[in-house]
């Protein structure tokens, strides 16, 4: 009788407007924060803060008016986001087991699965890790042959630098020569600078990397199941990502038709034997499946990286040529015109060593790091942050922090010297991350850093091509790199 009465006394508006009432009441119960979650902006309800930008210079100011630890709401997820030296070092270093764990990102789900180093989590995530680093290790750091197989793409890398006419842009020779080191390991063999289908598989990796800091790639780990059937850049990224995978399986096949256990040649070979080993433990992730992103990893994380890095480097040098004499005049010191740079030279060469940790620091290549999940209940800075929470370091606000760098907003290698012209490390040097996390392939760029700059130097000045203006404005995607620029090179 009184639901009858109900029905009569209400209109249809009146029912909608009960309707909408009721789901905003359910999405403010089912979003409302714990006690205690960290502060944030104001978050309309259903979305939240889609409209809040993703980049680094927007966390920023959002940390400066809600403090080091803040959060956002997209969609329903919530992110945490963690800013400036003392709070990221707590987060990753102290409670060093807190935000070990990867949330699921919708974007690189659609086709990573959980697989590959970065992207795993537990016993999988262990394995592969510890495989991976046994094997730079075996392919690379431990033995002389990596510093020689540098060497040997240094000099093409000149001598290619010495046979362009006029003006250019180095950004292809650059990726060129820093992905050939990571390819001679995975696949036991480098490409030729004008290989079409290499240029063509670099390419496709800048713009897909460029493409994951889109808005719709945004959008689309917000709200997956619509935006797949969106077009877009995020569209274009899984189509460019496929075409990586396919070239990654091709090479996989070569390998296994001339495979011989006794004698691995390179990483994959190695990983072929482990999928035998660990046949009775699946739950490894030693499949061929898997080993395909392994790779995606090791190119995606040691080719743009290290490149955009040297990119800056010249950028910065040929901004401050009283700084490229300066590092000229060192090498010229220490290795003279006559042999090639090599690793014995670093530990006399504190002003490069401060250049190329300079460069890092300002480049900021990798702003927000990757991000990490809350793998227990945490209590950070006074707040509390859930198990299960996505959270977002920012290695930005640490690089910058004003706390710390004496002139934080200047290229100044003198952050790495002390009174006496020595090098010194700094803690809150964290490019690469810090934690149970931290890249893996520090070591590797570290080298390849010193001797690919080293090396370029010691045959060439730097210049800016007539009339052009250079631009420190980094160009944001997934990661910070120079914008495009021509260089003059002349031989020294
Ligand atoms: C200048 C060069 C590089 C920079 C600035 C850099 C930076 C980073 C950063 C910030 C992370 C995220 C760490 C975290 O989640 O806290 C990372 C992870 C990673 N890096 Fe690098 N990286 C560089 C070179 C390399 C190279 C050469 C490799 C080659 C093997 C590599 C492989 C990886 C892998 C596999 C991960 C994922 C680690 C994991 O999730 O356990 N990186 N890197």
């Amino acid at each position: 009788m009184f639901l009858h009465d109900l029905l009569e006394y209400f209109d249809f508006k009146t029912w909608l407007l009960c309707l909408f009432l009721f789901i905003l009441l359910i999405d403010i119960i089912r979003n409302k924060n714990p006690t205690n979650f960290p502060p944030g902006p104001w978050r309309p309800p259903f979305i939240g803060n889609v409209f809040t930008g993703v980049d680094h210079k927007t966390v920023d100011k959002l940390s400066k008016k809600y403090g080091d630890v803040f959060s956002v709401r997209w969609g329903s997820d919530k992110i945490v986001f963690i800013s400036g030296y003392k709070m990221v070092k707590e987060a990753l270093v102290t409670q060093l087991d807190s935000f070990a764990d990867r949330p699921v990102i919708p974007l690189f789900d659609k086709l990573y699965k959980g697989r590959s180093v970065s992207l795993s989590n537990g016993y999988m995530w262990k394995s592969q890790r510890k495989f991976l680093i046994s094997h730079l290790r075996y392919f690379g750091e431990a033995r002389k042959d990596l510093e020689l197989s540098i060497q040997q793409e240094c000099l093409c890398l000149c001598d290619t630098f010495k046979e362009v006419k006029g003006p250019f842009n180095p950004q292809f020779y650059v990726y060129s020569a820093v992905s050939n080191i990571i390819c001679a390991m995975m696949f036991g063999h480098r490409f030729d600078y004008h290989d079409e289908q290499f240029l063509n598989i670099l390419r496709l990796d800048i713009e897909a990397i460029f493409l994951a800091g889109s808005t719709k790639a945004h959008l689309y780990n917000l709200f997956p199941r619509i935006f797949d059937y969106i077009p877009g850049e995020h569209q274009q990224m899984f189509s460019d990502y496929s075409q990586i995978i396919d070239f990654m399986k091709e090479e996989i096949k070569k390998h296994k038709q001339n495979w011989d256990p006794s004698d691995p040649r390179d990483y994959i070979d190695a990983y072929l034997v482990e999928m035998e080993k660990k046949k009775s433990d699946p739950q490894a992730g030693f499949r061929s499946d898997t080993l395909v992103f392994i790779l995606m990893d090791m190119l995606e994380a040691g080719t743009e990286t290290i490149a955009s890095t040297i990119r800056w480097a010249l950028l910065y040098l040929m901004k401050y040529p009283e700084m490229q004499r300066r590092l000229q005049a060192e090498i010229d010191r220490v290795i003279g015109q006559i042999r090639q740079p090599c690793l014995d030279d670093r530990p006399n060469m504190p002003y490069t060593e401060a250049v190329v940790h300079e460069t890092q620091r300002i480049g900021n290549v990798v702003p927000l790091g990757f991000p990490k999940r809350a793998s227990q209940d945490t209590t950070l800075g006074g707040y509390f942050i859930p198990k299960g929470t996505s959270v977002t370091t920012s290695l930005s606000s640490v690089l910058f922090d004003k706390n710390v760098w004496e002139t934080p907003d200047t290229f100044n290698p003198g952050h790495f010297l002390d009174e006496h012209g020595h090098f010194c490390k700094r803690d809150a040097f964290m490019p690469f991350s810090a934690g149970r996390r931290v890249c893996l392939g520090e070591q590797l760029a570290r080298m390849e850093l010193f001797l690919f700059i080293t090396s370029l130097l010691q045959r060439f000045t730097f210049s800016p091509a007539p009339g052009e203006e250079l631009s420190l404005e980094g160009q944001l995607g997934f990661t910070n790199t120079p914008c495009p620029y021509r260089v003059c090179v002349t031989p020294r």
